[in-house]
């Protein structure tokens, strides 16, 4: 099977990478043309018009992972225009493309395209109300996934981190050496999910049922707050010896902490479906913590 995969050095597509590998032949694409390692791959920049239609009508791959996006938050709220070509305009082109050649595309999508004020997991099928750019972009990149027609599965996750690339564990390791205090926000609900266990489970289901069509939520089980999150990496981090002094934190509100976009307070993700449909559950967001402080570990 002729697998394309997009965004190959991005925090999930890295994992998609290795999740795929035993489906066929895997084909990474990033902007840069190289991998992490510097291993060269296929070039390809969703900014530019055509090339995705060019490359899926040349390629003619039967699965497409779609791991791209404009996911930088606050620039998106200075930058709507490469926001929307990235999440909206490009994975139009991809999903037509797509449809074109009856490729299957997998698709992700975020808890960003949720309201905010819940009091219940937000579920597949409850209205969306994004907040910001992000949201925004990212929601009209669904619409058109489910418009073109193509064979599809949109997945939705959140708080989604790895030992590499841009994230909060990451940065929050970092601070541990620089910084005496940490104010880390304590009323933003959501369910950390690594990388890798996004990438290993669309594996599940597709090997599962490789003709389900549809949106699912995947996240780790469980819930906390940034602050709760922070809390449990500084003391896994300490446990695993990844670092040997962990800053004092202090919980603040959203309020006390301004951004340009605004981020929804409770972004927990009802993963009922994934449950019911495919028979897969994740673990409690604490073990996957665990995971990835142990992989740290491993490679210090
Ligand atoms: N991170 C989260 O917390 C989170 C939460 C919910 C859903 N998601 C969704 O999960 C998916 C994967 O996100 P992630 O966490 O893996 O994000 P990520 O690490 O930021 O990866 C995004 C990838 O997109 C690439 N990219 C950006 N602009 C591009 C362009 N113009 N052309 C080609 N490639 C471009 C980036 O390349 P460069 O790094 O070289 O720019 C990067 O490899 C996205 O759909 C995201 O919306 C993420």
């Amino acid at each position: 099977m002729t697998i394309l995969l997009l965004g190959a050095d991005g925090q999930l597509g890295y994992e998609l990478h290795r999740a795929f590998a035993p489906f066929g032949n895997v084909h990474p694409y990033t902007i840069s043309g190289q991998l992490p390692g510097a291993q060269r791959c296929g070039q390809l920049d969703f900014a530019v018009p055509g090339a995705l239609s060019a490359l899926v009508t040349q390629l003619r791959p039967s699965l497409i992972l779609n791991a791209v996006a404009h996911t930088a938050v606050d620039r998106a709220e200075d930058e709507p225009a490469l926001a929307r070509r990235i999440n909206a305009e490009a994975v139009a082109e991809l999903a037509a493309a797509a449809s074109i050649v009856n490729a299957k595309l997998v698709h992700y999508s975020t808890d960003y395209v949720f309201g905010g004020e819940g009091d219940r997991p937000w579920r597949e099928d409850d209205a969306t109300a994004p907040l910001g750019v992000y949201g925004v972009t990212k929601l009209e990149g669904e619409h058109a996934v489910r418009a073109s027609g193509c064979r599809h599965i949109v997945i939705r996750s959140a708080w989604v981190y790895a030992s590499r690339g841009q994230n909060f564990l990451r940065t929050a390791l970092k601070l541990a050496t620089e910084r005496q205090e940490l104010r880390v926000v304590h009323d933003q609900v959501g369910s950390p999910t690594p990388a890798r266990w996004l990438a290993t489970v669309t594996a599940l289901m597709h090997a599962k049922k490789p003709d389900a069509n549809g949106t699912w939520h995947v996240v780790g089980d469980g819930q906390c707050s940034w602050f709760q999150f922070a809390s449990a990496i500084y003391s896994e981090a300490l446990a695993a010896k990844i670092i040997d002094r962990a800053p004092r934190l202090v919980g603040i509100t959203s309020s006390e902490y301004p951004s340009k976009a605004k981020r929804p307070s409770y972004s927990r993700l009802d993963t009922g479906r994934l449950a019911a449909d495919f028979g897969l559950q994740l673990p409690d967001w604490r073990v996957g913590l665990r995971e990835v402080i142990g992989e740290l570990a491993e490679a210090k």
